[in-house]
């Protein structure tokens, strides 16, 4: 079981695509099952990108929204509904034949949006996530609670990686997730504001891991690189960066005119895709073992390790 989080001191710099784009990728190269977890609460994006049929997503029985409004003794039971769902959409589980079936007659609900990935939404469309009261959620109940959840999932889903894609800022659920992860990725872009909240994010992660005595490593990953600066990031591998993805206008006009979804084949084609497999995956692979490394000088070290 491997765990990444991916977050950001500023918004927007391309999380939930990365959170996604390498949720694929890994489900395929390692043929495995991978569970990516919409932490953001408040723009879910990687839930209205996985769920655009809003009536599907109603139909689901779980939620984080929901998880956390629950008091503890009530979540076991909306953790089991969620295991139901999940294990009986399995498409390699013994019932996907018949939910394959159901799947071609109608809007069967299902946490499996492609084969083998599983995606959990932060809140359903009925849940106004601004409801919820989890900007005031006290830091060590969020670790609590997201512990217990992930400690489930772990345990209980079938599922070999888990990716949580969280809010920009550090919330006290993204810095709960960190505290789970093995591997944190910090996404910056190249402006000035993006890079100091990145290095902030950095030392905080850090600081809290060292408290908890937990193990995660963090990185860097600049994302949205103009050709001119491509270079000189790569040459920033000392400094814990992963190598980094270019600025891709395909990508960027995709979504601006919402034509097709990164979970869709077409998007596989782009600059971005490409690049998050062939490089950055690569060395994601090598530094959590999961891989030799082919050539070059070896795995990135990070600055801090927990
Ligand atoms: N390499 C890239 N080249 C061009 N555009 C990109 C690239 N990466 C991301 N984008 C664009 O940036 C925008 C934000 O992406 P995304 O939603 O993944 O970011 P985010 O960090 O999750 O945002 P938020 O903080 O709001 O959750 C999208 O329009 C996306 O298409
Ligand atoms: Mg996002």
């Amino acid at each position: 079981m491997r765990t990444i989080t991916l977050c950001s001191g500023k918004g927007g710099v391309g999380k939930t695509l990365l959170a996604t784009s390498l949720g694929k990728i890994i489900q395929r190269q390692e043929k495995c099952n991978v569970l990516l977890v919409d932490l953001d609460l408040s723009v879910r994006g990687l839930t209205l990108l996985a769920f655009q049929n809003k009536y599907e997503l109603d139909q689901l029985p779980f939620s984080l929204t929901d998880y956390f409004y629950l008091e503890d003794g009530d979540q076991p039971e909306l953790l089991h509904a969620l295991h139901k769902g999940l294990v009986q959409n399995n498409s390699n589980g013994e019932e996907s034949q018949e939910v394959a079936v159901q799947a071609t007659a109608g809007h069967h609900p299902t946490y499996e949006r492609l084969d083998g990935l599983f995606i959990i939404p932060s809140s359903t469309e009925n849940e106004r996530p601004d409801w919820m009261p989890l900007h005031h959620l006290e830091l060590n109940e969020t670790i609590d609670k997201l512990g217990k959840f992930y400690e489930f999932a772990t345990s209980s889903l079938p599922v070999d990686y888990v990716i949580f894609d969280t809010q920009a800022g550090l919330g006290s659920l993204s810095l709960a997730a960190t505290t789970l992860s093995d591997m944190n990725l910090i996404v910056l872009e190249e402006d000035d504001i993006s890079w100091r909240t990145a290095l902030n994010a950095f030392m905080e992660i850090s600081t809290l891991n060292k408290r908890l005595q937990r193990k995660s490593h963090s990185y860097f990953l600049a994302n949205k690189v103009s050709s001119s600066m491509l270079d000189a990031a790569d040459k920033l591998k000392a400094f814990s960066f992963l190598p980094p993805v270019p600025f891709d206008a395909w990508v960027q006009k995709l979504f601006a005119h919402a034509t097709i979804t990164v979970l869709e084949n077409d998007f596989e084609g782009s600059d971005f895709f490409k690049q998050v497999e062939s490089r950055v995956w690569q060395e994601l692979a090598v530094i959590l073992g999961v891989r030799q490394q082919t050539s070059g000088n070896g795995p990135r070290s990070s600055w801090w390790r927990g």
